[in-house]
This record gives C-alpha cells, sequence and structure tokens, in this order.
C-alpha cells in the first residue's frame, strides 16, 4: 500500500506538471482524482490494512491527497490567472528606448551644495512653507515695522491661530525660519544647512519669481568667529565654482546677523553679465537676540549664518537667463540641463 501511495503521488504531480490547458487538467482530474479515480479508489484499500500498519499508513494517505489536491488547485489557479502570448515576442529585436525623467536644474543644484556641506559636517534640517509671523520675522530680530512685513511684499492667509505669540500665517519669505526652529530643537553645537521653497509678493521678470528656492546655514558652537564664516564660505564657492575662485564680504545688514555681510564672488578671467564681481550670498554672525528668542546664552554661544538663493546659483552655473524657464515644466529644457 506503501508503495502504492507513493507511486501514485508520483504520478498524479507528473501529470499536472504536463497540463496546460483547462481541457487536460479534467482528464487529469477523473483519471485521479474523481469518485471513481485512481486514488479514491486505492485509498477504499486503507480499511484492509492491518490495525498495526494502520497509523503509518493512514498518515502517508493523508500526507499524498494533500500534496495531490495543493498540486491540483494550483495548477487550477495558474491556467485562470491572465497570459501574456509570447508567442510572436523576437527576443532579437532592438528596444525602442522609454524617455526617461531627469533630475530638475534646481534639485540637481540643491544635491550638490548639499553635498559640499555635508563634506565638512553639515546635516539638513527642514521646515514649512507656511510659516507663522513669529518664525519668519518676530523670533528673527525682525520688528512690526520692517517692510519686509508689509501686506504688499508677503503673501498672508487667513485663519485662526492658536497662539497670539505666533501671529498671523505667511509663506515664508525665507528659509532662515528653520534657523529658529531647529534652535529650540536641538542644544549646540548646531551645524544645518536647510534648502527650500520660498515665497514673494515680486512681479515676476527675468529675475524675479512668485517662489523660488533659498538654502540657509547655520553654525553654533562656542568661539565661532569670523574667520570660520569666511574658511567656510570660501571654501563653499571654491569647491562649486572652481578653484580659482575670489570671495569677498562686503558689510550689508540684516536683521537676524551682526555684522553682517553679502558674499560675491570672481573667477579671474571670466565676466559673467559683463561684471567681474556677482553677488551670491548672505551671511553674518547670529545676532544675540535671535540666541535669545530660542534660549541660548548669547555670552556662551556664537555662530555664523548664511543664506542663498539657489535659482541665481543654478542660472550661473547652467548659463540660464529667466529664472521662469525653471517652472515651466518643459521638457525639452530640463533634458537639456540634466545631471
Ligand atoms: N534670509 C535672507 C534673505 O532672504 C538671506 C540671508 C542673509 C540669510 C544673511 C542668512 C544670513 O542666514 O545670515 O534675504
Amino acid at each position: 500500500m506503501v508503495e502504492d501511495l507513493n507511486q501514485l503521488r508520483s504520478e498524479i504531480i507528473t501529470a499536472l506538471n504536463n497540463v496546460n490547458d483547462q481541457a487536460s487538467l479534467e482528464e487529469v482530474r477523473i483519471k485521479y482524482l474523481s469518485r471513481s479515480g485512481s486514488l479514491p479508489r486505492l485509498l477504499e484499500g486503507l480499511k484492509d490494512v492491518s490495525k498495526e500498519d494502520k497509523p503509518l499508513v493512514g498518515k502517508l494517505a493523508n500526507e499524498v491527497k494533500t500534496a495531490v489536491t495543493e498540486a491540483f488547485e494550483g495548477k487550477k489557479e495558474f491556467l485562470t490567472r491572465p497570459h501574456v502570448d509570447y508567442s510572436g515576442f523576437d527576443v532579437s529585436l532592438s528596444v525602442q528606448r522609454l524617455p526617461s525623467g531627469t533630475v530638475h536644474p534646481i534639485n540637481g543644484t540643491i544635491q550638490e551644495i548639499s553635498r559640499i556641506f555635508g563634506a565638512i559636517g553639515f546635516s539638513l534640517a527642514e521646515g514649512p512653507d507656511i510659516e507663522t509671523e513669529f518664525y519668519n520675522f518676530d523670533a528673527l530680530n525682525t520688528p512690526a515695522d520692517h517692510p519686509a512685513r508689509n501686506e504688499q511684499d508677503t503673501f498672508y492667509i487667513d485663519g485662526q491661530i492658536s497662539d497670539e505669540k505666533l501671529g498671523r500665517h505667511l509663506l515664508r519669505t525665507q528659509t532662515s525660519p528653520v534657523q529658529i526652529r531647529t534652535m529650540q530643537n536641538t542644544k549646540p553645537p548646531v551645524r544645518i544647512i536647510a534648502p527650500g521653497s520660498c515665497f514673494r509678493r515680486d512681479n515676476p521678470d527675468a529675475t524675479h519669481a512668485l517662489m523660488f528656492h533659498q538654502i540657509e546655514g547655520l553654525y553654533v558652537d562656542e568661539n565661532v568667529s569670523l574667520a570660520d564664516l569666511k574658511g567656510t564660505m570660501e571654501y563653499f564657492f571654491r569647491e562649486l565654482l572652481g578653484k580659482n575662485t575670489k570671495v569677498r564680504f562686503r558689510p550689508h545688514f540684516f536683521p537676524f546677523t551682526e555684522p553682517s555681510f553679502e558674499i560675491d564672488f570672481s573667477i579671474p578671467g571670466k565676466k559673467i553679465r559683463g561684471k567681474e564681481w556677482l553677488e551670491i550670498a548672505g551671511c553674518g554672525l547670529v545676532h544675540p537676540h535671535v540666541f535669545e528668542s530660542v534660549g541660548y546664552d548669547p555670552e556662551i554661544y556664537t555662530g555664523f549664518a548664511f543664506g542663498m538663493g539657489v535659482e541665481r546659483i543654478a542660472m550661473m552655473l547652467y548659463g540660464i537667463e529667466d529664472i521662469r524657464w525653471f517652472s515651466e515644466n518643459n521638457s525639452q529644457f530640463l533634458s537639456q540641463l540634466s545631471i
């Protein structure tokens, strides 16, 4: 009986393996599994097995039944699944390449800048596009009468705000609020860059867009000096624009840094838009009021911050003349600039 069971099992499995359509599956079912099929007939013999052998033979009979039923159901399911007909398929034909997307030049530029700062230990930080007056202005030492807070300059959003101190909602005009959010959540030292979108109520033209991108930087620790800021910025612009690049710092005003500077760069022997020096970023040493607004002790900690426009850098790197091209979604334009 044992031998018969084993043999019938392999016979049925082989038969099922050779089945390719419903009709031959049905033949197998009738021949082996139906009421008068070979398997039930063999199983009838179980009643004649001696008492001692019954447990073992019975167990084997169950195993065989389960194995062939599963194989049968598996085949049935396979045959009812939709199948592709490959009969006319010529594997030797060359394939037509599907057009694939490319990294957007703005993202490519952000990735490159992040790589350069990542190499000297800066990590990435993020903040929301919809900010509050507190984070975008107050905490950054920008008082209520500052022109940037004018209705005409910033997109304010109607709606309730839970905490009076936070002021109204607005679309952030700069990535600088990420400085505040990061410091509120971490203890010094802080070493971050924060890329992201910014929004201003500018009239769109070749160099202004309602939405653009900035990269913010912040370094806070004990004894951070202007020398650290200059060294970091020189390293960065040489990595980005080439070893010959020169950088100069022009005194400027930003509410959240003191002293503040604008950074210009120049590449010897090369003029861009007829100019030798081009403004590229703002920076400075973090204002003590900013540290106070996040609970850092300005007697212990010092730091530097910087911010730059990604579009402006991408326009220079790729030789693009109009900022609006970045958001027109013209794939011919974008695919030329893939990196
Ligand atoms: N947030 C400034 C702007 O949008 C740019 C900036 C300047 C950022 C100086 C800074 C900084 O962190 O230190 O014009």
